[in-house]
């Protein structure tokens, strides 16, 4: 059997408990399960008399999960599905609100690392990306082979902050004319015969700001967040806590946001006036830790 530990590393995992500071025999979400290693550390800090829920869209990942938390004593439910439905969730559930909510956005590395998933340009295998295979019908394949030029072009900047967008949009445009795109490796290739020479020595891989960009765009992870972060805030006790690990600049501005939202109209109170990010240590161990910032905020008792 595969040891789950081999393929995520949590991102602040101290740090996130110490924000959400979870009571004993309290109910807490981890929205974005991943392969429990936040929800490991939240089961313990809830103790034997907790309730854990997970939420995960990839169902492989679920069962990943369930393996790390089979032998926790405390209730534990585990559930396919997006942490912007929340509510309807913990309606099926009969729980009414909880004390502490996690998400730690994006995808983990054992979802990269998976070449059937086609997330990684260094993995050859279908353009997929879809977070959600068994409900989601759009795959980057098809974003890249169907969307207008400058659609992709926009999706490609604004998503991928990628300055080269014009070039990249216009080589696929051209290939896909002869032939359809339909492999990870294929695309990456289109992507680095689009840009200028130098450019193609930088630190990262000429091919990562696109391939994020058209898995943003795949899995509608900003518009989910927005929606998300709504829900979680409302399933929240008084003085319950939501601690969010963003990833890209766009996901941390809508975060930011909204908290100083409910900062403002007192429903809220930020816990984290700068976002937290990684030590020099973690970011050595663990460099997917380098871009990640992590916010929380309290409810406030009602007025
Ligand atoms: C960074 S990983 C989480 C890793 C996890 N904290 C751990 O330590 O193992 C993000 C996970 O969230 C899932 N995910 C992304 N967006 C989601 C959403 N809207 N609802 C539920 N799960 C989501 C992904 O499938 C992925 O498994």
């Amino acid at each position: 059997m595969r040891n789950s530990d081999l393929f995520h590393i949590p991102v602040m995992p101290q740090q996130a408990l110490d924000l959400l500071r979870l009571p004993l025999g309290g109910v807490a979400v981890d929205g974005t399960l991943g392969l429990a290693g936040h929800a490991v550390l939240m089961a313990k800090a809830l103790g034997d008399s907790g309730h854990l829920i997970g939420i995960d869209r990839d169902s492989a990942s679920l069962v990943m999960a369930q393996e790390r938390l089979a032998s926790l004593s405390l209730r534990v439910d585990l559930l396919q599905g997006s942490f912007s439905t929340l509510d309807r969730i913990l309606t099926s559930l009969k729980v009414g609100a909880v004390d502490g909510i996690l998400l730690d956005l994006g995808i983990s590395s054992f979802q990269l690392d998976d070449e059937g998933r086609g997330f990684a340009f260094r993995l050859d295998g279908p353009l997929d990306m879809r977070m959600d295979v068994s409900f989601q019908g759009v795959s980057a394949a098809d974003l890249v082979n169907t969307l207008k030029e400058a659609q992709l072009e926009k999706i490609i900047s604004d998503y991928g902050e990628e300055r080269f967008a014009r070039r990249i949009a216009a080589a696929i445009v051209m290939h896909r004319a002869r032939t359809k795109i339909t492999t990870t490796q294929k695309l990456a290739d289109i992507i680095l015969r689009a840009l200028p020479h130098g450019y193609t020595r930088g630190r990262i891989h000429p091919a990562t700001r696109t391939f994020q960009a058209l898995r943003i765009a795949v899995n509608e992870e900003l518009e989910t967040l927005e929606r998300g972060l709504e829900v979680c805030f409302k399933s929240l006790h008084s003085k319950g806590r939501l601690c969010v690990i963003s990833f890209h600049s766009l996901e941390d501005r809508i975060v930011k946001n909204k908290f100083r939202f409910w900062g403002g109209e007192k429903t809220g109170t930020i816990l984290t006036k700068k976002p937290w990010v990684a030590d020099d240590e973690e970011c050595k161990g663990n460099p997917r830790s380098r871009s990640a910032k992590m916010r929380a905020i309290e409810k406030s008792l009602p007025k």
